[in-house]
């Protein structure tokens, strides 16, 4: 299929419409000229998160063809604050996809992170335990560089579309209805639809309705706030902190902006945490003699709730989940965005398979091997998370303690941690 290059000038396109900016990039017209005649591509995408955004990218680089339907608008999409940790080959796959020249310049990268209980902050040391390294790069980032990259030449990638609906996904010869951001019906003839529409979006149930597939859930009694702040971070490695107040983590953004959270209630109301509060709470649970939390203005504060979420199996005929819209991790180990790129990475080499060389081993394989990766990530968040947070009980409370010792104690213990946080290695 031609693709409508972002890139190109503003002006008209082909069949005479005005051409709308690159935000709103149209479908170039169907065989019939027009726009409602179906439009075809090999795989149609639906969400332009991290996972749908590489996948794109990862199959262009291979030569498939594809269109990306986001039913936000740019801005919205590049502003939504969320991950912040690369695992050590999240970072290798966006630098081998040609996009890790401003994550190389601008992103931190880290040799460790401190695990904190009242009287001790440890550090762990992740390149002498396991022999790698995470980095601190917002994902506002990484999806900045992922869209930048595809509206430069790159394949269709439309904002504001709505009622996308994926269609006959059991036979070969699926299709996405949607309405373009000119409100005008359309229809993709795909070879795969790539359901990458986050935990909300519509792929999900398509896989699981009639009973075709089962999932599993734990919500937790927990939520954090998180805020950001014009403030240089007053730590050189992020803090996890227990404290019997709750759970503190001590993050960044860059050399001037610091990103932290607090475990609060899940029933707690954003409005009733004046920043001072914040801060009070921040320096109370982060105490250690002689060091203090780097306060400054507070740009962004938001309650997040906190819930582990597995669907199986990732596939249904011709439509194949990856990331957050298969599986979703509380944020304490840091995995989300990593997983969704181990996703996109396993499926992009067995959607080129299938289309380039019409083998299908690993689309076979697809959904198992990545839900081996999602599993192990799965049970180190809920690792993590339930060493960490303060769940009232007092029993609870030494055992996570008497955890803590040990991971600061054992390399054993260091290196399992280390070895889950900086991420295991994509089985291919
Ligand atoms: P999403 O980012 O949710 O993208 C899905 C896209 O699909 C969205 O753009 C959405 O608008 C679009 N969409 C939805 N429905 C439709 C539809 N019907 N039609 C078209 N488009 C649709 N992960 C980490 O790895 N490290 C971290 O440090 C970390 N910290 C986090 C901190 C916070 C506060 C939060 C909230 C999350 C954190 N995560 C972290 C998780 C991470 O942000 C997600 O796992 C990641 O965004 C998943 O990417 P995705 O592309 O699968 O889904
Ligand atoms: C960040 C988020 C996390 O969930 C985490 O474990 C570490 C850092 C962050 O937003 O910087």
């Amino acid at each position: 299929m031609g693709a409508v290059g972002g890139g190109r000038p503003a002006g008209l396109t082909s069949h005479g419409r005005a051409r709308p900016p690159p935000e709103f990039q149209l479908l170039p017209p169907g065989p019939g000229g027009g726009h409602t005649q179906p439009v075809r591509t090999q795989v149609g995408i639906i969400g332009a998160g991290p996972a749908g955004l590489l996948l794109s990218r990862l199959l262009t680089l291979q030569g498939v063809d594809n269109v990306v339907l986001e039913n936000r608008l740019r801005e919205y999409v590049e502003a939504r604050i969320r991950a912040g940790i690369l695992e050590q080959h999240t970072v290798d796959t966006l630098t081998d996809a040609g996009l890790g020249d401003r994550l190389h310049r601008e992103g931190l990268e880290h040799h460790g992170i401190y695990l904190q209980y009242p009287g001790t902050r440890h550090k762990l040391d992740f390149p002498g335990l396991c022999g790698r390294t995470v980095w601190v790069y917002g994902q506002t980032e990484v999806t900045k560089d992922l869209i930048g990259v595809q509206l430069d030449g790159g394949p269709p990638l439309l904002f504001g579309v709505s009622d996308v609906t994926p269609e006959d996904v059991d036979s070969d010869l699926p299709r996405i209805r949607f309405t373009d951001a000119e409100g005008i019906p359309q229809v993709l003839e795909c070879d795969v639809v790539a359901g990458t529409d986050g935990f909300h979006g519509v792929s999900r149930p398509l896989v699981t309705e009639g009973g075709q597939g089962r999932t599993w859930e734990r919500t937790y009694p927990y939520a954090w706030l998180g805020i950001l702040a014009d403030a240089a971070p007053a730590t050189d490695e992020l803090i996890y902190a227990w404290h019997p107040e709750g759970f503190a983590l001590y993050s960044m953004r860059s050399p001037t902006v610091s990103r932290l959270y607090l475990q609060v209630d899940p029933s707690e109301r954003i409005e009733d945490w004046s920043d001072d509060r914040i801060w009070a709470n921040l320096a109370t649970r982060f105490a250690l003699e002689g060091w203090e939390v780097a306060t400054g203005p507070i740009t962004e504060k938001s309650v997040l709730p906190m819930r582990s979420f597995v669907s199986a199996p990732m596939r249904r005929g011709r439509l194949f989940l990856a990331g957050d819209a298969a599986h979703i991790v509380p944020p304490t180990g840091a995995k989300g965005l990593n997983l969704a790129v181990a996703d996109v990475t396993l499926l992009a080499s067995a959607l080129v398979r299938l289309l380039r060389e019409r083998q299908t081993d690993l689309v076979d394989s697809y959904s198992d091997r990545a839900l081996a990766r999602v599993w192990r990530a799965t049970h180190f968040s809920w690792y993590m998370t339930s060493m960490l947070h303060r769940s009232g009980d007092d029993f609870d409370a030494q055992l996570q303690l008497s955890q803590l010792r040990r991971v600061c104690s054992s390399d054993t213990a260091a290196r399992e941690l280390a070895e889950n946080y900086t991420g295991l290695p994509i089985e291919g």
